[in-house]
């Protein structure tokens, strides 16, 4: 029996491969991390993440099916992130959900990488709506507001950088490596929050804004520098959390005011964040006691593709298929997915 759906995941710096059958049920999901090579560039080198995919494709390939006890022929359905991401990065996983799609004649699905980190949330808890999404990502930082399973509206958005590029890119400043977000997220915790940043105005109330943060850090250590005064690393670690995260959870309950929901979901890379994760739920808890915050288990906020198959099996159930001619979309914005598009 087809009941098997298998997910491709490689919009950036992980190739990765998951197997999940029609109900959800996960049996394999193996992420291959590119972290330890781009890391010595001090961030992602977009042409070297498409040579590491195509080495590493196959492998992931075979030791999913091999993880699940499970042979091409189970396959129902192949899914695949086809945007937002790396032109190239994202080509390696659709060529390769082609050969399987066209070789075992089954159903090729396109998945969108946030839509995916969204319902990543669905192995915690089944989602519910309306609903709210915070996606904060290395790419992307939105508020998503959801009426309904697949209709998305957004609130508010970054004017600038993204939450995990601004940590990336001041755990660079600081000297830390990449990725940032865990550095900061373990210095911040051995720190106070003592330095004085500045907050960004943003024209609509729901958008953040990070640029000038990071700005002001980089002006910060070179000023230091300049005049061999110390830099407090983990107090500026404390200072920079707590003003880019207070910044975000201050928009997702301000958003609650103009739409309520019945559930709260963070979503991203950055889900994994200690400080937020512990503040939303405070601030939840304090402002709507009533509305059920999910928040992913900290081996689903990277990127991987068990959302991609879980995700595929809904998808797998209204026929939202493409053909072969389907290709990449770097730039995909959420409102273009298209799978309510007919109703
Ligand atoms: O979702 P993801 O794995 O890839 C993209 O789709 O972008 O997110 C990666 C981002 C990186 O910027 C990384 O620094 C950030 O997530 N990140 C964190 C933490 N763990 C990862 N940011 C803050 N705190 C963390 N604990
Ligand atoms: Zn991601």
């Amino acid at each position: 029996m087809k009941e098997y759906i298998l997910g491709i995941e490689s919009s950036c710096d992980e190739t990765s491969v998951a197997i999940c059958d029609l109900e959800g049920k996960l049996y394999a999901n193996i992420v291959s991390s590119q972290i330890a090579t781009h890391s010595k560039y001090g961030g992602v080198m977009p042409e070297m993440a498409s040579r590491l995919h195509i080495e590493n494709i196959n492998y992931v390939l075979k030791a999913a099916l091999y993880d699940a006890k499970l042979d091409f022929k189970d396959l129902a359905a192949v899914a695949v992130t086809t945007g937002p991401g790396l032109i190239g990065a994202l080509h390696v996983g659709l060529q390769a959900a082609k050969a399987l799609s066209l070789a075992l004649d089954i159903p090729l699905i396109p998945i969108h990488h946030l839509v995916a980190h969204i319902y990543a949330s669905s192995y915690e808890k089944e989602l519910r709506f309306p609903c709210l999404s915070l996606v904060v990502s290395g790419g992307h930082t939105e508020l998503v507001y959801m009426p309904k399973e697949f209709a998305f509206e957004i609130l508010g958005s970054t004017q600038d950088d993204a939450i995990g590029e601004a940590y990336d890119k001041v755990a660079r400043i600081l000297g830390l490596g990449y990725p940032g977000g865990p550095k900061i997220d373990q210095a911040a915790k051995l720190g106070k929050s003592t330095y004085k940043l500045p907050k960004p105005h943003t024209e609509n109330p729901y958008n953040v804004s990070y640029s000038g943060l990071k700005t002001y850090i980089n002006n910060l250590v070179h000023n230091a520098k300049q005049k061999g005064e110390e830099i407090r690393i983990n107090d500026l670690c404390a200072s920079f959390q707590k003003r880019a995260i207070d910044m975000l959870v201050e928009k997702l309950i301000l958003a609650l005011k103009i739409r309520p929901v019945e559930q709260i979901v963070i979503a991203g890379g950055v889900a994994a964040n200690s400080y937020l994760r512990e503040q939303v739920l405070l601030a939840v808890k304090k402002e709507y006691p009533n509305i059920e915050v999910v928040l992913p288990p900290l081996w689903f906020c990277g990127d991987n593709a068990a959302m991609v198959a879980k995700l595929g099996g809904r998808l797998y159930k209204r026929q939202f298929f493409a053909d072969l001619s389907l290709g990449v979309f770097p730039s995909w914005s959420i409102l273009d997915y298209g799978v309510l598009k007919d109703e």
